[in-house]
This record gives structure tokens, C-alpha cells and sequence, in this order.
């Protein structure tokens, strides 16, 4: 019978160094990119994929992300009676149903790998989806639901994959292609973080991945991979090498490392200019500081 993929994973629990000294009290998941976090991009995104279920594996210091998640019926209320309306609306649409999102802590930050284990016992033996909500990815049709259709396909593990430049690879998790299929790429491994000219090919994965309930029983043996943290990509890995199918799917869309500042301000200029009420103005702007760029040189 074919799975259906309702679960995902929200792993938050890291520390967000990259950004300090913001994230030592501001969860990186809740920065914006013009006025929403990016964990609500994260979400809707799920919920176009299908997903009914959301479990955020967090940490000390996360609570403004639980808080987020709260209904704001005094707000609310005040919006009404001064009858903003369509500010109301906005506001409605990033409520949760209650028992639709889960927290659980992750004690020490452990690594991805730890994290998603962490949440092992309320996805039980189905296929689930992990998202990291601080790859942003701007698609026509959201990469996730682009996903859950090709698992409806192959039943397999799906990581998503883009091509970066080879001195980039290091900094990811890379797959060994055996076959190139086009979108979809057979795997016959897996190297988180290859050391530089090491890399298999140039196909490195990014935040989004739909999994078999065999990769939480290769995180159970918690080995500990690159940089002494338990890597999900080796337990992808670990369960290919046990007979499961992994395939790499190059998805459509543009996505911005917002976990990086350069990522997150590109980002943010991405999506101020997709906005009709922002548009004009960040162009000018940005015309501006062009042409003053361009006179000092
Ligand atoms: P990153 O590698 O981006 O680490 O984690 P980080 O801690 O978030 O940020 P930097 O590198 O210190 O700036 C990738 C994803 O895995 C989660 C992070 O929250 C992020 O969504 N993660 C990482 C955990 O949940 N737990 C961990 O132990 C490690």
C-alpha cells in the first residue's frame, strides 16, 4: 500500500551562532524576512505539502517560537472593534488548530541527526518529512509538495539536491549518484561535509528531506559523524546501505541559506521586491546605492 506523508519534523533546537549576538535571546527561526518568521514560511509550506502534523524539536531559549504559535485573542479583539479587518485576516491565518503542533527538547544540541531522533516516538513507522525552517525556498509550487509527489512515486527516501560550485561542496551534505534520471537522482552514497576535491559530485543536499521510519532506527545507534555530532545524513546513509532507496530530487525554485547573514539579506531583498506594497520604493532604493556605489569606484 502507498504511504502518505502527514508528519514533519521542525528541527530548531540549534544554537543560531552564525547570528549572534541576535540569537542570544531571539530564536533564529523567528527572524523575519519582511514581516513574517521564517519559521510561518516554513509552515505554510508543510501545510501546502499535505502535512497535518507539526513537531518542533526545540531548546532552552525557544519559547518566543512556542509563544508565536499562540492564538492572540486580545490582539485580536482590539483589530476587530478597530474594525482592521484585513490586518485581522492576516493574523487568522497563521493560527494553529490545537494538537496540531508539537514541542519536544532536545537536551543538547546534538547535531540534526540527534534532533530528528528526538522526535522518533511520535512518528512511529510512517514516512515523514523534515524541514529546516531557515532554508527558504521561493517556488511557484512549494518545494515540499513538489517532494511529496515524487515520494508518492517512489516510496524512497527523497533528500532535496542543488548543484553548487565545487569549492562550496564542503559545506554540505553530498550525494554519489549512480543514476541521473533528471529531477530524480538514485544515490549509492552519502558524504556530509567531503573535504575539499572529495566531493562525489557536485549535488549537495539542502533543508528538506522525506524519510522512511528506517532512518530513525539507523539514528537509534547515535554514531557520531563530522564535527562529533550525529549527522542525519549519515543515518540516510547508513539506511541506503541497508537496502533502502535514497534519491536526490533537484526541485524548482530559488533557495536562500537564510542560517547565513549573506542568505538571509539576499533573501530579504528577494522577497521585499516580490511585494506590490514594497516594491517601488527598495528599487529606487536599491538604484541608489547602485549608482553611489558605482561613482566611488
Ligand atoms: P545549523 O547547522 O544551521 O546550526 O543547523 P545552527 O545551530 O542552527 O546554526 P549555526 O551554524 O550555529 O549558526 C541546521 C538545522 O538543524 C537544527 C538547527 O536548529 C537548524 O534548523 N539543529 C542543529 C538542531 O535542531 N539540533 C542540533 O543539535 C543541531
Amino acid at each position: 500500500m502507498r504511504k502518505k506523508v502527514s508528519k514533519a519534523i521542525f528541527p530548531v533546537a540549534g544554537l543560531g551562532t552564525r547570528f549572534l549576538p541576535a540569537t542570544k535571546s531571539v530564536p533564529k527561526e523567528i527572524m523575519t524576512l519582511v514581516d513574517r518568521p521564517l519559521v510561518q514560511y516554513a509552515i505554510d509550506e508543510a501545510r501546502a505539502a499535505g502535512i497535518k502534523e507539526f513537531i518542533f524539536v526545540t531548546s532552552r531559549g525557544k519559547s518566543a517560537l512556542e509563544d508565536y504559535f499562540d492564538n492572540a485573542p486580545q490582539l485580536e479583539q482590539q483589530l476587530r472593534k478597530a474594525g482592521k479587518t484585513e490586518l485581522l485576516d492576516i493574523l487568522k491565518s497563521t493560527d494553529m488548530d490545537s494538537g496540531e503542533v508539537a514541542y519536544l527538547r532536545q537536551a543538547k544540541p546534538m547535531g540534526l541527526g540527534h534532533a530528528v531522533w528526538c522526535a522518533r516516538r511520535l512518528i512511529g513507522n510512517e514516512p515523514f518529512a523534515v524541514v529546516l525552517p531557515d532554508d527558504i525556498i521561493a517556488a511557484e509550487k512549494p518545494c515540499l509538495a513538489q517532494m511529496v509527489e515524487a515520494f508518492e512515486e517512489t516510496q524512497g527516501n527523497i533528500v532535496a539536491a542543488m548543484e553548487v560550485p565545487e569549492d562550496k561542496a564542503q559545506a554540505y551534505g553530498v550525494l554519489d549518484v549512480k543514476e541521473d534520471m533528471g529531477r530524480i537522482v538514485s544515490t549509492k552514497g552519502l558524504v556530509e561535509k567531503p573535504a575539499p576535491g572529495e566531493a562525489p559530485s557536485n549535488l549537495a543536499v539542502i533543508g528538506r528531506y522525506i524519510l522512511t521510519p528506517k532512518v530513525l532506527q539507523q539514528l537509534n545507534k547515535k554514531r557520531a559523524g563530522t564535527g562529533g555530532e550525529i549527522q542525519l545524513t549519515d543515518a540516510i546513509d547508513d539506511a541506503r546501505d541497508d537496502g533502502e532507496e535514497v534519491y536526490g530530487f533537484r526541485f524548482e525554485g530559488q533557495r536562500y541559506d537564510c542560517g547565513s547573514k549573506a542568505g538571509y539579506l539576499q533573501a530579504t531583498v528577494a522577497f521585499a521586491l516580490a511585494r506590490d506594497d514594497l516594491r517601488a520604493d527598495l528599487w529606487a532604493f536599491l538604484n541608489e546605492v547602485v549608482h553611489a556605489e558605482k561613482a566611488a569606484q
